[in-house]
């Protein structure tokens, strides 16, 4: 039986367009995804759209537009974002597909016939941007006395309705139980410790319909509610997949192997959709990674502030591949980071232009200087130097692994950079051009080989992360051909 591999982002709102935190989960979660592919894996990667909900519906009201037509006129650019980014997602969800609003309908009657939904009346403190209910107590206060959203600062509004609620309560204890024994289940260390304080408070019973507004998925039977966007949006990993309409493409990936999701969204993918699951009956996902936010230039982004960084800009002016080895490398995956123009033109003309683009064109001008193009065998015995070098090159791929198995882009770039700087300490110490006039070509041909062996190694580790670039790499290599094909320097240098 051939491994298989499961992951999601998270499913954006379509009232925002993307930037580059969306990018961020979606880009790791493409460098996953392909490096999985790479190992031979059989992968499935999941994005896709989360459109219902009230916010949504006041924009599109306030634009004096339908709901759905509002949605479909977003719903490209989020497309077109990702094509750009070159992301490889097997499939684009909407919650709005009539595949995935049968499954959630189907998932409600379900647990609603077995008793885990039941109706009742719910008064709460809702924040309209955050899609959230708020106990009195969670709330902040202004000097007014205005109540005001723990999360987002902006004020609630207390609403009484009736409602369908879920028995989150029943599941306290076996979802507790389950973490404990699964170590690996929440991650980074912090997100996990996070999780298990909030559920040992205490769980209380969730409100999963709304009767305020019309758009989301209508409850079976009771056509005045529709279901509250968060549990709508959590199925959209299961429905995606077939649940409750194609077992056998169900049962081939469910459960996930991982759901990719910022820190700020983990309480709902590790507290309320495992106990969904549970009184299911189905598997939980394997992991739940929450990973960092970033700032922009110090400051939270925001469309107010005018200072939200988007992707695309952001491609056509640096290139694709270093927008994707930039995020990925700045920090470390499930910590928090800043957003500079300075530190990416720093890392640029640091890491891609000196670092990388210096080893593929020195070594390539070598090997044609000294011969003619062809890439020499390895002859003789090797000095202490080029085995030092053979053993890096031995280990890398190694480290690699490891460090992407748990999600550390950084280290795992760090790994293969690792390798590239010491490759130019190498050409320093080695000093091939002297080698060269004093006629010693066994060490020089061991040189060339060996250097050509770590650019090979390197296009092929780097291609998940700059697929582009590795590409072009190896076409410069030419490997498998006659001779190198040196061509266009791969990172000009960047003024500040
Ligand atoms: N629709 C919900 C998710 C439902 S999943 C079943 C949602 N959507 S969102 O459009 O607000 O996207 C939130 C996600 O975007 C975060 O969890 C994170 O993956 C990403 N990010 C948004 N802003 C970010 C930063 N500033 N920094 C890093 N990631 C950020 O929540």
């Amino acid at each position: 039986m051939t491994e298989k591999f499961y992951l999601t982002t998270p499913i954006y709102y379509v009232n925002d367009i993307p930037h580059i935190g969306h990018a961020y989960t979606t880009i790791a979660a493409d460098v996953l995804a392909r490096y999985k592919r790479g190992r031979g894996v059989q992968t499935h990667f999941l994005t896709g759209t989360d459109e219902h909900g009230q916010k949504v519906w006041k924009v599109a009201e306030s634009q004096g537009v339908g709901a759905k037509e509002f949605v479909d006129g977003i719903v490209p650019r989020w497309k077109k974002a990702w094509e750009v980014l070159n992301i490889t997602n097997d499939d684009f969800i909407r919650t709005t597909d009539e595949k995935h609003e049968k499954t959630v309908q189907a998932f409600f009657h379900k647990l609603l016939s077995q008793g885990d939904i039941y109706k009742g009346e719910y008064q709460g403190w809702y924040c309209v941007t955050c899609e959230t209910y708020w106990a009195e107590g969670e709330l902040k206060e202004d000097m007014e006395g205005r109540k005001l959203c723990p999360d987002c600062g902006r004020q609630t509004d207390l609403l009484k309705e009736e409602s369908y609620f879920f028995k989150l309560s029943k599941y306290q204890a076996p979802l507790l139980k389950y973490i404990e024994e699964h170590p690996e289940f929440i991650a980074p260390a912090p997100r996990r410790n996070e999780v298990i304080q909030f559920i040992k408070q205490g769980l209380h019973d969730l409100s999963v319909t709304r009767t305020a507004f019309p758009w989301g998925v209508t409850v079976p039977d009771d056509p005045k509610h529709v279901v509250y966007v968060w549990f709508d949006a959590l199925i959209n990993y299961v429905s995606a997949i077939g649940c409750f309409q194609d077992d056998a493409q169900f049962n081939k990936w469910w459960p996930a192997d991982v759901h990719i999701v910022g820190k700020e969204i983990v309480r709902f993918h590790a507290v309320t959709w495992p106990c969904m699951l549970m009184a299911l009956g189905l598997p939980l996902p394997k992991k739940i990674f929450g990973h960092g936010w970033w700032t922009v230039e110090g400051a939270k982004m925001s469309k107010s502030k005018g200072n939200v960084v988007d992707p695309i800009v952001l491609a056509e002016k640096y290139g694709v591949d270093v927008v994707r080895y930039f995020i990925l490398r700045e920090v470390a995956f499930g910590a928090d980071g800043d957003f500079s123009y300075a530190s990416l033109v720093n890392r640029y003309n640091a890491d891609l232009a000196n670092d990388l683009g210096n080893l593929l064109s020195r070594a390539l001008t070598m090997i044609e200087k000294y011969f003619d193009g062809k890439v020499p065998a390895m002859v003789g015995s090797p000095d202490e130097l080029t085995q030092e070098l053979a053993k890096l090159i031995e280990k890398t791929p190694g480290l690699v692994d490891q460090a992407m198995n748990e999600l550390s882009f950084s280290d795992a770039l760090g790994a293969i950079w690792q390798l590239i700087s010491q490759s130019n300490v190498f050409i320093e110490k080695q000093a091939p051009w002297g080698l060269a006039k004093k006629g010693e070509i066994e060490k020089l041909a061991q040189v060339m080989a060996i250097l050509f062996k770590v650019l090979s190694t390197t296009a092929e580790l780097l291609s998940p992360f700059m697929p582009i670039t590795s590409g072009k790499i190896k076409s410069q290599l030419n490997l498998g051909g006659d001779k190198v094909a040196k061509g266009e320097v791969l990172f000009p240098r960047l003024q500040k």
